[in-house]
């Protein structure tokens, strides 16, 4: 008795630090470039899933620690590759494109199905949009410095205010 419920302590102690590790939060990738998302956790049957914003998770690929994984629907297709060693399972996205971008969430299913934080990827392209508006910005502001001060004061003069 005194073991049975010893070993049930053991048991909820271990179900309760069964940690899913997603060291990144966000990934930034170029368009056509590849990315491998990381997860971390030591639970035997892990699961990849995609959420894009405002739309339910989708299941990706299912990978246990002895077996191929196995990758489901529109993802089983050259872009998508995975693998597994122990307790690191990698997902890698090759050609990114577009529609790539999503939150990635590791899960492990035991009893019930739990969660990582999730990996942010984000596409670039998104990026070079925002540097180009900051551009457009200081530009705009070091017209206004010359207006303020002097039309012939120089850009790099400017570029200082
Ligand atoms: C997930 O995020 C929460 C809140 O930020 C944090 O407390 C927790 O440690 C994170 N989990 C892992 C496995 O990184
Ligand atoms: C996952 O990728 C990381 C670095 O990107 C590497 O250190 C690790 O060994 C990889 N794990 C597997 C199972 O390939
Ligand atoms: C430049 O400044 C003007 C006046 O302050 C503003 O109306 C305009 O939106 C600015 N343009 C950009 C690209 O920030
Ligand atoms: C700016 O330069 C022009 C020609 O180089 C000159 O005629 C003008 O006086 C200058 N303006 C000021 C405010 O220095």
């Amino acid at each position: 008795m005194i073991l049975w419920a010893f070993v049930t302590v053991l048991c909820v102690a271990r179900t309760a630090h069964s940690r899913i590790e997603q060291p990144e939060k966000v990934m930034i990738v170029e368009l056509g470039n590849s990315v491998t998302l990381r997860c971390i956790s030591c639970n035997n049957n892990i699961f990849w899933y995609k959420q894009v914003a405002g739309q339910q998770p989708r299941v990706i690929s299912a990978f246990q620690k002895l077996s191929e994984p196995i990758f489901y629907n529109k993802y089983k297709n050259e872009r998508f590759w995975g693998k597994r060693l122990s307790c690191s399972t990698n997902l890698t996205i090759s050609d990114i494109i577009q529609s790539d971008e999503a939150v990635y969430y590791c899960a492990s299913r035991e009893f019930y199905t739990e969660f990582g934080n999730g990996t942010h990827l984000k596409i670039k392209g998104h990026q070079a949009a925002a540097y180009k508006n900051s551009n457009l910005d200081h530009l705009n502001s070091s017209i206004k410095c010359r207006q303020k001060f002097n039309e012939n004061s120089t850009t790099e003069m400017c570029n200082y205010l």
